[in-house]
């Protein structure tokens, strides 16, 4: 007779581990009978290859991942590629210099992005984390398709001033890169569809939902304190309207009247209607804690001001968001427990998670 539950499972965490050490001990024997270092390589790579998994109780992804399957080597690929100046005209500027994993993959501590010859852009670098469930991308949605979307900055002169041509010949006269793009794709032609998919099976699964808001919403009634518990509490009370759970945005565009006569057109440069003028896509406030400063032009340096500005500082103009009108009613005591709940939205098993992070540091 067991005395112990039946079916009580170990922990995820204790299977992967059970996972590894199991994968390792076969390599080991492999390499006996085989002297296969490589197999030891393809095991690791398996291991440092996310599996593309919805979070309990999260929406389907909009990018569907069946047109791209995630392999080992196209992960590693896109991984090299994110991290890689080559793919900028000077060779200076990856997507790494400005999307950086310690801040989320924003710009840290950058208002406007600054990219090629010193030169800055208008908008703050979101942001990279939750990708395949954005319907568009950029902050005015004009990015429709995450593998598309990388098009933008490498061409951008601001941002990489790259010429896709140039860069694809320097990608196939590179020694390294053609025997990446055939581990990944069977042939060592490089062409753009191919560096786009490899960029997006690494981008694509870049996926943060592991905060301490997370386990407290999964059952763990002790990941948040009580301060935190009612600043939540008032976050859905007068945020959530646009801020939507679990991936905190309802992606639509609107004004939240930072400025009466915005200099940005936002939705408006996409969709050239006037009532659009100032409108910028809801962003995601998860890693919040991480990514200043805030808003598209990074006005912003820290949270106390982003609610200072909902609380007294909404612009009264005709287009500004009517939910936001006259600003929102925030008490003191709100504000305070606003200002504990935001940031249990950050997520430090993502900012360091190896498998995201700079292949050249571990090579
Ligand atoms: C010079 C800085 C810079 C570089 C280099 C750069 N980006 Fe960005 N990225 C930005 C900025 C700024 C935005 C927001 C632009 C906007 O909304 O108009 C952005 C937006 C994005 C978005 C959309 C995110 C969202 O929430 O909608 C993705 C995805 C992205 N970048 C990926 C990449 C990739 C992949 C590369 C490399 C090929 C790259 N970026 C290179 C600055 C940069
Ligand atoms: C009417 C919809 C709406 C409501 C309600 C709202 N927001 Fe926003 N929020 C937005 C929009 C739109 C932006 C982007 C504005 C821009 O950059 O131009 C934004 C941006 C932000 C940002 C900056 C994010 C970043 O990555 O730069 C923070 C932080 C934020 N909101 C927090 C809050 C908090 C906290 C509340 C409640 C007190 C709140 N918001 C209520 C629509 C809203």
């Amino acid at each position: 007779m067991f005395d112990r539950p039946p079916g009580r499972l170990a922990s995820t965490g204790q299977v992967s581990l059970l996972a590894a050490v199991i994968l390792l001990l076969i390599s080991a024997l492999a390499l006996d009978a085989r002297g296969g270092i490589g197999l030891i390589a393809d095991q690791l790579a398996l291991l440092r290859t996310p599996v593309f998994r919805v979070p309990a109780g999260w929406p389907q992804p909009v990018y569907d991942f069946r047109d791209n399957p995630i392999t080992a080597a196209g992960f590693a690929l896109g991984r090299e590629l994110f991290y890689d100046p080559k793919l900028s005209r000077d060779g200076s500027v990856s997507c790494a210099s400005c999307h950086q994993q310690f801040a989320a993959f924003a710009h840290y501590d950058h208002a406007v992005s600054h990219g090629i010859d010193n030169r800055n852009g208008t908008r703050n670098a979101p942001g990279l984390f939750n990708l395949a469930w954005l319907p568009q991308l950029m902050w005015d949605g004009s990015a429709h398709n995450l593998e598309v979307q990388p098009l933008g900055p490498v061409a951008n002169p601001v941002e990489m001033d790259a010429k896709l041509p140039a860069l694809l010949d320097r990608l196939r006269a590179d020694p390294a890169y053609p025997k990446r793009f055939e581990a990944a794709f069977g042939s060592p032609d490089i062409d753009s569809q191919r560096m786009l998919k490899a960029l997006a099976q690494f981008t694509g699964t870049m996926i943060s939902a592991d905060s301490r808001y997370d386990r407290y919403v999964g059952g763990d009634a002790s990941a948040l304190n009580a301060t935190e518990q009612a600043g939540l509490a008032a976050f859905r009370a007068r945020c959530a309207s646009c801020h939507v759970e679990p991936l905190f945005s309802d992606f639509s565009y609107r004004d939240n009247g930072l400025d009466a006569a915005p200099r940005d057109g936002g939705r408006a440069t996409v969709t050239a209607r006037a009532v659009d003028r100032g409108s910028f896509r809801v962003p995601s406030l998860r890693n919040i804690g991480l990514t200043p400063p805030y808003m598209h032009d990074g006005r912003f340096d820290t949270l106390g001001q982003v609610l200072d500005h909902y609380r007294s500082g909404v612009a009264g103009s005709d287009h500004v968001d009517p939910l936001l009108r006259g600003g929102l009613p925030i008490s003191a005591e709100e504000r305070a427990a606003l200002l504990a709940f935001l940031p249990t939205l950050d997520d430090p098993g993502f900012t360091h998670d190896l498998r995201f992070a700079d292949p050249a540091r571990r090579r």
